[in-house]
């Protein structure tokens, strides 16, 4: 596998960890992902939740909380560490203008089209900045919108498919539609990116249902610059997730992988269980919203708090909540080291030659 630029920073082994939220991924998956030469990402999803030092003050926790897992995480490495920012979140702006005074290497945005990211740019600023989008229309609006409005173009895409973990930027019917599979999508991507090669080599990363060497090799071929990969990284010792998430997986089968209607107004792709199957029936009640923390969630309908349902899963208490997981989650068997995962990888992968 070729190690591939963002901007300035060498990215060593081409893969990155896909930020996962609630406390599935802070700095302890990010740190050992980063430790073998790949992009280690904290998701700042739910940070006031997980970092409650001021009690009742959620946005300054969240900030608070950031601010935490990036020293943790400089403390054991010295790699490239990302944070992944949904633009949903109504603290958008906190997170990004933290990301941007602490230095942090690469900011991802997805969840939304992240529109006005380049304005929280000073002259100063290190951060590199890379949209998470499923549609070369998306990629193509960006880089025009960005490009007209602060003369700045993105330092990376990440494309995501339909066979990702967590919301998905596709309509429900879209998502098992060949046309808007991740292989089908990529090269279109590129084709945006490439578009600009005079003024920035911006490098493509795939996204969604990537799970063996051999998968990243397809997509290394297809022009790709790099791969993205959530659900692997779940069964490893170090995800920050608890032994019951994780077991989670373990024990999935295929047929357990499903798509769910989020309160966020996304579909999801998740495990079954009976959070999930109770929702369906009616038998969850709306709950009081305390912070309102995700713009497009209409907290008068929803059925369930899903910062609240992710949080609780990610504790290990199934009974309050779910788990979000990728199409190929199922396939995990046990859980090893990130540096195990990594060996594998990379020898299935010069296998697949
Ligand atoms: C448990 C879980 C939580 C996730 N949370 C987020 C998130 O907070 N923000 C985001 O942009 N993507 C999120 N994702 C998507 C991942 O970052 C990644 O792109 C995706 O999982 C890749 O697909 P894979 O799991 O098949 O490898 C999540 C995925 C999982 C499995």
């Amino acid at each position: 596998m070729k190690p591939f630029f963002i901007g300035n920073i060498e990215i060593k082994l081409p893969i990155i960890q896909g930020g996962m939220g609630i406390g599935v991924s802070l700095s302890g998956l990010a740190s050992a992902v980063a430790n073998e030469g790949g992009i280690g990402v904290i998701s700042c999803a739910g940070l006031g939740l997980i970092h409650p030092k001021t009690p009742g003050d959620f946005w300054g926790n969240s900030i608070w909380g950031l601010k935490e897992e990036l020293r943790r995480a400089r403390e054991k490495t010295s790699g490239v560490i990302g944070v992944n920012i949904m633009v949903a979140l109504t603290n958008f702006s906190d997170m990004v203008r933290t990301c941007i005074a602490e230095k942090v290497d690469i900011i991802f945005a997805g969840a939304g089209l992240p529109l006005d990211l380049p304005s929280y740019l000073n002259p100063e600023s290190k951060t590199k900045l890379a949209p998470i989008i499923s549609s070369s229309r998306a990629a193509q609006l960006i880089c025009t919108k960005w490009k007209s409005r602060y003369n700045y173009l993105p330092d990376a895409i990440v494309v995501e498919g339909p066979k990702a973990g967590g919301h998905l930027g596709f309509k429900r019917e879209e998502i098992n539609d060949d046309h808007f599979a991740l292989e089908q999508i990529v090269p279109e991507v590129i084709k945006v990116a490439d578009s600009y090669k005079d003024e920035k080599q911006i490098p493509v990363i795939a996204a969604g249902g990537i799970y063996s060497g051999m998968d990243i090799r397809r997509f290394l071929n297809m022009g790709a610059a790099g791969v993205q990969m959530g659900s692997i990284f779940v069964t490893t010792e170090e995800c920050d997730a608890s032994i019951v998430f994780k077991n989670t997986y373990i024990k999935a089968k295929e047929q357990d992988m499903r798509i769910i209607q989020s309160p966020v107004g996304m579909p999801g792709r998740a495990i079954d269980g009976a959070f999930i199957r109770d929702v369906e029936t009616g038998a969850r009640r709306p709950k009081a919203c305390p912070f309102h923390c995700i713009k497009t969630c209409d907290y008068s309908k929803a059925p369930y708090c899903i910062s609240q349902a992710l949080y609780q899963a990610a504790k290990g208490n199934l009974g309050k909540g779910f788990v979000f997981a990728g199409l190929n989650a199922y396939l995990a068997e046990k859980i090893n080291s990130v540096k195990e995962v990594i060996m594998k990888l990379k020898t299935d992968f010069s296998a697949s030659n």
